[in-house]
């Protein structure tokens, strides 16, 4: 097995839960890898000698972005309705259904094709693993084909047949999601999500498509309380889900159900910047006790960025987190909420994945804003 040693690192982030500050960070550290995990860490002068050495040049070394939330299976283009949308018309859950008709009318290829161009953009911004849902499908043959499209990317797949009722009677959609629908979908995908949210699915139909997924084995999330208060926070606490995502209109009772079920809050503040909502509080959910991740959200709606780098900046700027916070919302906790422990940090034995950034501290993906700071992106202990 080959080993590499990266060394003169100015700034490790290590993520490791056993050290004092937040981050576990290390200064002129060094960071030995075997195969494709981390097998040592610490300074630099102390380092152990390996087969291979890369000099970070006193630059930081992060663990990489771990993405929870994302929609990269889509076709066409909703450019058109952001710009809309700035000029003031709303953003409303029916906007979703433009772009089903364009991804039904795609090919494998051209669905494959678009994936590759945005996980390479992703990678580009730091991010080594990410999550996948489908859900512009919404037939049994194109839920199944979107998944099995995501899957050629990535283990962390969500069967997101319950983003909106394409056309036709509610109910009777309810019934082909949690029948024939979850039935083609199982075999891809991981998890199973829903989008409980005006103008979507109520808590009744949630809670029975997240019924039905359990019983075939897949594990819940939500997108809940993106577009107005609601129930949707309040089920994924009762129901033990580990995340639940968006959570930008919160009651009280949402913050106290929050902290008690320990269900992660990830926040996706691209949403709120390209739709001109407000910011999700996640001062307040981390005071509370409660465990905040950040998502890109990557959608041709709601969001259309794939950059974590954006969500660290928003999250830091407009929602009083800090710095630290957001770095170890975007790595260590979006690692939790995809409940990995192999990833999202630079510990030994940890997947050595990270990005060297074009910076000597964390704090430079908030502090430089839209600048491409991602120097380089490991994935498995090789550059990608
Ligand atoms: O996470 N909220 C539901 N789904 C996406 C938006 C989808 C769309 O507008 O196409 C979201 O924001
Ligand atoms: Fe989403």
């Amino acid at each position: 097995m080959t080993s590499t040693v990266i060394t003169n690192i100015g700034e490790l982030v290590t993520n490791d839960p056993a050290a004092t500050d937040l981050l576990g960070t290390v200064e002129q550290a060094a960071l030995v890898i075997e195969g494709t995990k981390v097998a040592w860490v610490g300074r630099a002068a102390d380092a152990p000698p390996a087969d291979e050495q890369h000099d970070a040049g006193g630059r930081a070394v992060l663990p990489g972005f771990v993405d929870s939330h994302s929609h990269l299976v889509f076709a066409g283009d909703r450019s058109q309705e952001f710009a809309a949308r700035m000029t003031g018309t709303p953003y409303a859950a029916g906007g979703i259904r433009t772009t089903v008709a364009a991804t039904r009318a795609a090919t494998d290829e051209q669905l494959i094709s678009h994936v590759t161009r945005l996980v390479a953009e992703m990678r580009r911004q730091g991010t080594t693993t990410v999550e996948i849902k489908s859900g512009y499908g919404l037939t049994v043959r194109d839920e199944a084909r979107s998944l099995a499209v995501a899957r050629l990317f990535t283990e962390e797949t969500t069967f997101l047949g319950a983003h909106v009722v394409p056309d036709g009677d509610p109910a009777a959609y309810v019934e082909l999601v949690t029948g024939p629908m979850l039935d083609a979908a199982k075999e891809h995908a991981r998890w199973i999500d829903v989008f409980c949210e005006r103008g979507a699915f109520d808590e009744d139909q949630a809670r029975a498509v997240l019924t039905a997924g359990a019983a075939v084995g897949l594990r819940g999330r939500l997108h809940a309380n993106q577009l107005t208060y609601g129930p949707g926070v309040r089920l994924a606490a009762e129901l033990g889900l580990v995340a639940v995502d968006h959570c930008t209109y919160l009651a009280d009772e949402d913050f106290a159900a929050l902290r008690d079920s320990g269900t992660i809050a990830t926040l996706l503040p691209g949403v709120e910047f390209s739709t001109k909502q407000p910011y999700p509080d996640a001062r307040r959910l981390i005071d509370a006790g409660v465990k905040v991740a950040l998502a890109s959200d990557c959608n041709p709606g709601s969001c259309f960025t794939s950059s974590l780098p954006l969500c660290i900046a928003l999250a830091v700027r407009e929602m009083g987190m800090t710095p630290a916070e957001a770095v170890h919302a975007a790595t260590y906790v979006g690692a939790q909420a995809l409940d990995r422990d192999d990833v999202g940090a630079l510990t030994v034995g940890s997947r050595a994945d990270l990005m060297i950034l074009d910076a000597p501290t964390h704090v430079h993906l908030a502090y430089r804003p839209g600048v491409p700071l991602v120097a380089a992106t490991w994935v498995g202990g090789r550059p990608v």
